[in-house]
C-alpha cells in the first residue's frame, strides 16, 4: 500500500470555514480525512457532503461507548454516511461491540453494501499509567491495550486504534492482518501537546502501522501541504 493510502488527517478545526478551506488545500496530497466529534457536531454534515463530493475517504471518529442497542443503532446511522471507517469505545465492553459489528454487517447486507472498516478504541494516546491507576485499572498500559485489542477481535472488529508503541504487541495476538491505527504520531522535534504515547511517522510504519493518524503536525503547520508531504515522504523511507 502507497503511504497516501495510510495516511489520515485529523481535521480538528473549530469553524466550517476554515475546515472546507483545509480540505481543498489538502486534497491534492490526503485521501483520507477524519472527522472528530467537534467537527462533526458543530458543522458535520457540510463536511461529509464536500468530501463525498471530492471521493476522500472519510474515518469517523465518533467514539460510540453507550448501551448495546444504542451504539447498534449510532454504527448503522454513521454506515449510512458513506463512511470508510467508524470506531467505538472498546471500554464499552464486548457485548456492546458484538451487537455494533452485528447491526453494521447485517444492515450492509440487506443493502448489498461494502461495511466500512469496524475499529475498536484501545486506551487514548493521551493517556499514560498514571491516568489508567486514576480510573482504577490496574494493569499497565500495554496490557489493557492488548486485552482491548483481543476483545476487539473477538467482537469482530476489524482492528483498533492504539499508540505505535503498542502496535508489535497487538499484531502478536491478533495477529498481523488485525488493522492498527495510530494516532500519537509526532515527526521528531514536533510538539507533543496532549498526546502521552507518541511515535514518529517512521517508526509507526516500521513497527506495521496499518493507517497514521496526524492532526496538529499537519493542520498546524505554516504550510500544511508540506508537512503532509514530510510525513507521507517519512512514511515511504
Ligand atoms: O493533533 P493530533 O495529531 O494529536 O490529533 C490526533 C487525533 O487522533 C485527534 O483527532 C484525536 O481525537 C484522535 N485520537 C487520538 N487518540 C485515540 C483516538 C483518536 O488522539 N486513541
Amino acid at each position: 500500500m502507497e503511504s497516501k493510502e495510510r495516511l489520515i488527517v485529523a481535521l480538528d478545526v473549530d469553524t466550517k470555514e476554515t475546515c472546507l478551506k483545509l480540505i481543498e488545500t489538502l486534497s491534492p496530497v490526503v485521501d483520507i480525512f477524519k472527522v472528530g466529534i467537534a467537527p462533526f457536531v458543530e458543522f458535520g454534515e457540510e463536511i461529509l457532503q464536500e468530501l463525498r463530493h471530492r471521493r476522500k475517504k472519510v474515518f469517523l471518529d465518533l467514539k460510540f461507548h453507550d448501551i448495546p442497542n444504542t451504539v447498534k443503532n449510532a454504527a448503522i446511522a454513521a454506515v449510512k454516511k458513506e463512511v470508510f471507517m467508524i470506531n467505538f469505545h472498546c471500554l464499552g465492553g464486548e457485548k456492546m461491540l458484538q451487537e455494533a459489528v452485528f447491526g453494521v454487517k447485517d444492515f450492509c447486507a440487506k443493502k448489498g453494501i461494502k461495511a466500512p472498516i469496524l475499529l475498536g478504541v484501545t486506551v487514548l494516546t493521551s493517556m499514560a499509567q498514571e491516568d489508567l491507576a486514576a480510573l482504577g485499572i490496574k494493569s499497565d498500559v500495554k496490557t489493557k491495550v492488548r486485552e482491548f485489542a483481543v476483545t476487539a477481535k473477538r467482537s469482530g472488529l476489524d482492528g483498533v486504534v492504539a499508540s505505535s508503541q503498542e502496535i508489535l504487541d497487538i499484531k502478536e495476538v491478533c495477529g498481523k492482518k488485525f488493522l492498527v491505527v495510530t494516532p500519537g504520531i509526532r515527526p521528531k522535534g514536533a510538539i507533543a501537546g496532549d498526546q502521552k504515547r507518541v511515535e514518529t511517522p517512521l517508526s509507526a510504519i516500521k513497527d506495521g502501522a496499518d493507517f497514521l493518524v496526524v492532526g496538529r503536525p499537519i493542520i498546524g503547520a505554516q504550510d500544511p501541504v508540506l508537512a503532509a508531504k514530510n510525513i507521507l515522504e517519512e512514511m515511504s523511507e
